[in-house]
């Protein structure tokens, strides 16, 4: 355990979704929540990563919300600056455009589109050299931890990116553990089970920089609000990163609470 008060994060990853109509329902219902019982950012920092073609757009309507909301880009290119990339959107141009934070090596990323743990490690460096924060994402398949590797497979996916941040760039990422088995599942780890491993994931980063013992770890997989509580009280996850239940106002909306009064 940190031992240190860790502001709890709690992000909505809205993958390939909404369609228009209902993104916009959904912004004004979570507006409207946060108008009748305001979340403070020191209580819960909420962000939300709508597609990239929804960003500015996302982030312009909650820029009167009773809560900051803050804007997150769900994936970057491995390529830096600007230039013939057909289809690509880099670290600089979301900074350019006031998008200040980004996802990285989430495991439908690795998985459907091959993100290996170099591309990974490249849009890592990127991001930082465009001065973006990173909400990056660890987690292990079924298959691994039931051979017994979960942890092994997870502080490697640490040190993978270990190699491209500077000792200063460490205050720059927050993680976000996310079993893959439990990801989209309805299957959440136990907590205790999910305390386990951020307490490895906590003592694996404190080893690599000092930044280690009040950097933000996060959990994703099946977050609810049914299990957002029993996982906001174990001492070692400071957030949650929301798939399908994000797609909720009210969903959302208890998750970031459960967060902000239970820290
Ligand atoms: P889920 O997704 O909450 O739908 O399981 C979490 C994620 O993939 O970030």
């Amino acid at each position: 355990m940190s031992g240190l008060t860790i502001t709890p994060w709690v992000v909505g990853n809205w993958k390939m979704n909404p369609m228009q109509a209902n993104a916009q329902q959904l912004i004004q219902d979570l507006k409207q929540q946060l108008k009748q019982n305001n979340i403070p950012a020191e209580a819960c920092r909420i962000g939300v990563a709508p597609t990239t073609l929804a960003l500015l757009s996302t982030q312009a309507q909650f820029s009167d919300a009773a809560s900051e909301v803050f804007t997150v880009a769900q994936d970057l290119s491995r390529i830096a600056g600007t230039g013939a990339y057909t289809g690509e959107v880099s670290a600089e141009l979301l900074k350019d455009s006031g998008i200040e934070y980004v996802l990285i090596g989430h495991s439908e990323r690795r998985e459907i589109f091959g993100d290996s743990a170099k591309v990974v490690a490249d849009k890592v460096k990127n991001a930082l050299a465009a001065g973006l924060h990173i909400i990056y994402c660890v987690g292990e398949s079924l298959a691994q931890r039931e051979s017994g590797q979960a942890e092994q497979v997870v502080l490697e996916q640490i040190c993978d990116i270990s190699t491209v941040v500077n000792a200063d760039q460490w205050t720059h990422i927050t993680i976000a553990y996310e079993p893959i088995w439990a990801i989209g599942t309805g299957k959440t780890a136990s907590p205790e089970d999910a305390q386990n491993m951020h307490a490895k994931i906590r003592e694996g980063l404190s080893q690599i920089t000092p930044a280690g013992s009040t950097m933000a770890i996060l959990y994703g997989g099946s977050v609810k609000p049914e299990n957002a509580v029993e996982l906001a009280a174990c001492p070692d996850i400071n957030g949650a990163l929301v798939g399908g239940a994000s797609l909720n106002a009210e969903s959302f909306y208890q998750i970031a609470r459960a967060f902000a009064q239970t820290k």
